[in-house]
Parts: structure tokens; C-alpha cells; sequence
């Protein structure tokens, strides 16, 4: 089976097709002109989708070496995400799959970084526990197999990719504040100062950064010349307290639930002190991890495309009145763990 993904939730124009979970080709399209307002700004998003939609689509299928006739169906991402953006994907992907006599696939952005850990792992031990973190969600799940997921837990205010973002710009450092807030840190000493791992002591899987953002805040009251004498070290600080919170909240759950594997997806998994430390804690304690390359960790088609593939097997599609929802729920493709399940995890 040979599926097209469309991906255009944020500031990022993607295309990609895939043939029985294999990506044949994969084309991202970053828009670079928010970085001067210090984040996306959402109308400008759209109209760059518009204008990078067509060129992207031709591209992906190009590299794969398909046209619209021998691919069997096309999935796009319809939510949650920057409602104008999102229209965008979601109106071309429609009309495409129309005008061709395809299959048309509605796919939930979350659903596809969760898709983006059997990119490279198609055979991950099962059950796993997957953490998504990304700009808008922080989100702990266990997977029985494709298509079972449960939510475990997830963050009650801030994302962790937010945290990266807001302490980049309390820090003076350009958008996105992840790759910015990583590249500082590289030279600094992460013990330097004592930033809160929020909500570790707290035995549950849920995450809550806001606090962390405050706390960099009130430190630059106090000590204004310390983002220029000792940004690197303060980098690096703040960067510990948010992915030492992420690993070991991570590990909990594995403990928990008895699951075999922990992976991680979303754009701070591309983060490579987490990834480091996220390797290092496995290993002492004896647990396989899997960590998608670069490429699948931030928002790409290829992901789409093979959830949207998964539900074209089992003979599902959406129907063309599907639109756009900017607030899509988890619970479109994820359970809430039920009482037994609560009791079982937390008996230990
Ligand atoms: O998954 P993603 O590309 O888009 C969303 O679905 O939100 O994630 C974007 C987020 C941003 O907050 C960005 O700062 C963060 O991922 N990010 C990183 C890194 N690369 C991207 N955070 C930490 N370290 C990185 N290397
Ligand atoms: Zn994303």
C-alpha cells in the first residue's frame, strides 16, 4: 500500500508518501520568517502554508517516484494545531484525494509522533511506554500495539518544548528556544544552579512546567547580569531541570506498568541532552530504549502518512465533511486507563 502525508499543523509545510510502513520520501519546509517576532505568528503561518503546499506535495511525491495514480490513499494532519494552518492541509489533501478517486485519512498530529517510534522500529517490544513532548504537548502513553493507546499522564500547564521556548526568551536566546537553549548549554556546567524538577516528588505521570519558567524568571529579577556573565550555565541548568523531570518521570512509568520499552517522540526528543541521559538511566536500570532519528522527532509527513496507512489496512477512512478542529482531543485515538488499571500501577 502506498499512502501521501500532508502535515501543515504549525509553521512547518511537510509531504511525504510511504509504502508498507517504508518511507520512499520525505520533504520539510521550515518557515523561517517567525523567528524575528520570537514565535509563530499564526497568520503569517497560513499564508506560507498556502504558498509552500504545492511545491512541497510535488516534491514528496517526485522523490518517490509516484504520481496521484498509483498512490492508494492520502493522509493529513486535521488537528490539533493552528487553525488556519491546519485548513490549509486539510482543504488540499481533501480536494487531491477527490479529484483522484482516493482514500481520504483525517490523522491526529499526536497520533503521528506517536506513529514516528516504529518508523525505524517497526518490531518496538510491546507493551511501551512512549513519551510525546513537543511544543503544545507533553504527554506520557503506554502502547499495547498500534492503535491501543493509553494516557498515563500529561502536562497540567506548560509543554516542555514551551519551557524551551519561554526560558529562550527570557534568556535572550532567538526562537525556537530548544535548539537555541541546547547549543548554549553546550558549555555550561547543568549543576551550576539549582532549578525545580517540577512535580518529580509527586509519584503520578503527570508534568507541570510553568513553575520552572517562573522560577528562571524571578532569578533574572534578582540577578539581572547573570543571562550575559553566566548564560551558558544557566543553560545548561535550566535545560537539566526540564529533561531530568521528562527521563525519570518516563522510567516511573515504566516501572509501573511492567512495559518492556520506553521511546520518546516529538520535537524535544531531538534534544540531546535528553537523549543522552534518557540512554544513560536505561541502561543502569536494565531498560531498551529507542530514540527516532532527528528527522522523525520533529514535525514531518512520514509519521502521518504511516498512521494513515495503519487505518487504510483495517479498511478505515474519513468522510468528507471532516474539517479542521484546532483543539482535537487525545481521546480521538487514545483511552483514559481505567480504574483497575489506576489500582494495579499504583499498589506498588
Ligand atoms: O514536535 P514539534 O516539532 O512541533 C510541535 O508539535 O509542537 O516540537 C517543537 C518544539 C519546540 O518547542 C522546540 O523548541 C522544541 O520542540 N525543540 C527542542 C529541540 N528541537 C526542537 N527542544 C529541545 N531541544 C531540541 N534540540
Ligand atoms: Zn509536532
Amino acid at each position: 500500500m502506498k499512502v501521501l502525508g500532508i502535515e501543515t499543523s504549525c509553521d512547518e509545510t511537510a509531504a511525504a508518501a510511504v509504502e508498507n510502513g517504508k518511507v520512499l520520501s520525505s520533504v520539510v519546509s521550515s518557515q523561517v520568517l517567525h523567528w524575528k517576532y520570537g514565535g509563530v505568528v499564526p497568520e503569517l503561518a497560513s499564508r506560507e502554508q498556502l504558498k509552500a503546499i504545492r511545491p512541497v506535495v510535488r516534491e514528496a511525491l517526485t522523490e518517490a517516484g509516484l504520481d496521484l495514480s498509483n498512490i492508494d490513499g492520502i493522509a493529513v494532519t486535521y488537528g490539533p494545531g493552528l487553525v488556519g494552518s491546519l485548513a490549509v492541509g486539510v482543504a488540499f489533501a481533501k480536494s487531491m484525494a477527490l479529484a483522484a478517486g482516493k482514500s481520504f485519512i483525517g490523522v491526529n498530529h499526536l497520533e503521528g509522533h506517536l506513529f514516528s517510534v516504529f518508523i525505524e522500529r517497526p518490531d518496538l517490544p510491546m507493551p511501551a511506554v512512549v513519551l510525546i513532548a513537543s511544543g503544545g504537548h507533553t504527554v506520557l502513553l503506554m502502547v499495547e500495539e498500534k492503535g491501543k493507546a493509553i494516557l498515563l499522564g500529561q502536562t497540567v500547564d506548560d509543554a516542555a518544548g514551551e519551557a524551551f521556548d519561554k526560558g529562550a526568551k527570557l534568556l535572550g536566546l532567538p526562537y525556537p528556544g530548544g535548539p537555541s537553549i541546547q547549543k548554549v548549554a553546550e558549555g555550561g556546567n547543568p549543576c551550576a544552579f539549582d532549578f525545580p524538577r517540577p512535580m518529580l516528588k509527586e509519584k503520578n505521570f503527570e508534568f507541570s512546567f510553568a513553575g520552572l519558567k517562573t522560577a528562571l524568571a524571578v532569578f533574572l529579577q534578582k540577578h539581572p547580569v547573570a543571562a550575559k556573565d553566566r548564560l551558558a550555565d544557566l543553560a545548561a541548568a535550566y535545560q537539566e531541570a526540564i529533561v531530568e523531570t521528562l527521563v525519570e518521570k518516563g522510567l516511573l512509568a515504566v516501572g509501573r506498568t511492567g512495559a518492556r520499552t520506553i521511546a520518546v517522540a516529538g520535537g524535544v526528543a531531538a534534544n540531546k541532552r535528553l537523549r543522552e541521559l534518557l540512554l544513560f538511566r536505561s541502561k543502569q536500570l536494565g531498560i531498551e530504549v529507542h530514540l527516532p532519528g532527528f528527522e522523525y522527532c520533529t514535525d514531518n509527513a512520514a509519521m502521518i502518512a504511516c498512521v494513515g496507512e495503519f487505518y487504510l489496512s483495517q479498511g478505515k477512512r474519513s468522510d468528507w465533511q471532516l474539517e479542521a478542529l484546532p483543539n482535537l482531543p487525545l481521546s480521538s485515538f487514545v483511552r483514559e486507563f481505567t480504574p483497575f488499571f489506576r489500582l494495579n500501577m499504583f499498589l506498588y
